[in-house]
């Protein structure tokens, strides 16, 4: 079989690829392409929910590529982060963070992130084309973390570069020089809000302490604000953009949302299970021979896990490839990811797309694709299914 990730039709469309996967077994030997091998790739619901909280699988990636140098010179902050460790050392980081990015933080960030996003828009017109990825959601999730960690407005389009250039998929010296730029002036910033805190979440990073008084240590605050930097740009990007064009396409639907803005929480867990943002979730193998459900997976093999197959599983959800915004059990998907690294920026996304879907077509009534949607450029990324660009008539 040849590697589904080598096709470049994969990336404009990669759902018959997944339901042919999971037509053949819904985990299932795949090659990855070049001399990589094969993996285990998951791309049935219950499977996928299975493998995703499964002990028996690591996210260490550090002992799988122990014996195999990749030649990377990525700042150390980056190449360990909470979402690459396993148990204690991930229980230990998450039960720290949590205590700071509580669900009330999210809540305050609410007016911020409409007052970012109204910013963005102000300068268009009605009947203007603009590129909503670029003008929106690029910047958006961007400008948002900056402001829930703190960053002062004068260095924001710094960290945006840096930040953007760490998405450069394939370019390993951009994203490497890029990774030691972000990684230094976070430590910076950490050492100012050490001297003089306020009250944005890096202050709160740098001040938690638990009931045993354990804290995180100077790396792992790099580590964790980079990585909230990371985790929360790429994905939200392909998030607000996938939700719109899903919408665009069904202009039915979002005239029912525009109507009635009540419905647009319960919508957005079905735009995200219909166009899962991480179509195939982060590294994960196999240190042991091990099933998942009833599939033997063997020692060392890489474990894909594909929330954007299993979300169109249509063993799990009725008629799948069908975009529903009244489907009763759209909350369960699995497009952030289950088990201890479930996202746990989800509140804080999810924010961001409702503060979207609500300001875009009370601004422009009128908003339409500006080119036919069979047209329209896809990042070629195993990880994220997100468009390259969105063109619409305001
Ligand atoms: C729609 C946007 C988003 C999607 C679809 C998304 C999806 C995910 C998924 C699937 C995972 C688990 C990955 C795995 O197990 O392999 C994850 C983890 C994570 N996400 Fe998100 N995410 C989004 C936005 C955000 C935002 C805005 C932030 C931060 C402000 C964030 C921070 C994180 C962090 C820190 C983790 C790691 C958690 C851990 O290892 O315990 N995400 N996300």
């Amino acid at each position: 079989m040849a590697s589904p990730f080598s096709d470049p039709a994969f990336y404009r469309n990669r759902y018959p690829f997944y339901a042919a996967l999971r037509q053949r077994c819904p985990v299932t030997q795949v090659p990855m392409g070049g001399s990589s091998g094969d993996a285990t790739v998951v791309t049935g619901y219950d499977q996928a929910r299975a493998a995703l909280a499964a002990p028996d699988l690591s996210k260490d990636a550090s002992a799988f590529f122990a014996d195999r140098p990749s030649g990377r010179a990525l700042h150390p902050a980056l190449a360990s982060t909470m979402l690459n460790s396993d148990p204690p050392d991930h229980t230990r980081l998450r039960r720290l963070v949590t205590r700071a990015f509580t669900p009330a933080r999210v809540q305050q960030l609410r007016p911020a992130v409409l007052a970012l996003a109204e910013e963005l828009v102000d300068g268009w017109s009605p009947g203007d084309r603009v590129d909503l990825m670029e003008g929106l959601a690029l910047p958006l999730p961007v400008a948002v973390i900056s402001q829930l960690l703190g960053v002062p407005d004068a260095d924001r389009d710094k960290v945006r570069r840096w930040s953007t250039d760490l998405l450069a998929t394939g370019d390993h010296e951009r994203i490497d020089a890029a990774s030691h730029a972000l990684a230094d002036y976070m430590a910076g910033l950490a050492a100012a809000k050490r001297q003089d805190p306020d009250d944005a979440l890096l202050s709160a990073l740098v001040a938690v302490r638990d009931e045993d008084g354990d804290q995180l240590s100077e790396l792992e605050l790099v580590s964790l604000s980079v990585l909230l930097l990371v985790a929360g740009h790429e994905t939200t990007t392909a998030a607000i953009g996938n939700s719109v064009l899903a919408l665009l396409q069904h202009p039915e639907q979002l005239a029912v949302l525009h109507a009635d803005p009540g419905r647009i929480p319960t919508a957005v867990d079905e735009l995200l299970r219909y166009d899962s943002p991480v179509s195939i979730a982060t590294w994960r193998w196999a240190p042991k021979d091990t099933t998942i459900g009833e599939a033997q997976v063997p020692a060392g093999s890489p474990v894909f896990v594909s929330p954007g197959a299993a979300n169109r599983d249509p063993a799990r959800f009725a008629d799948p490839d069908r975009l529903d915004l009244d489907r009763p059990d759209a909350r369960a998907h699995l497009a952030f990811g289950h088990g201890i690294h479930r996202c746990l920026g989800a509140p804080l996304a999810q924010a961001e797309i409702e503060i979207v879907l609500r300001l875009l077509p009370e601004r422009f009534p009128g908003l339409q694709l500006a080119e036919p949607a069979e047209q329209l450029p896809w990042r070629h990324s195993r990880l994220v299914r997100g468009l390259e660009a969105l063109p619409v008539q305001l």
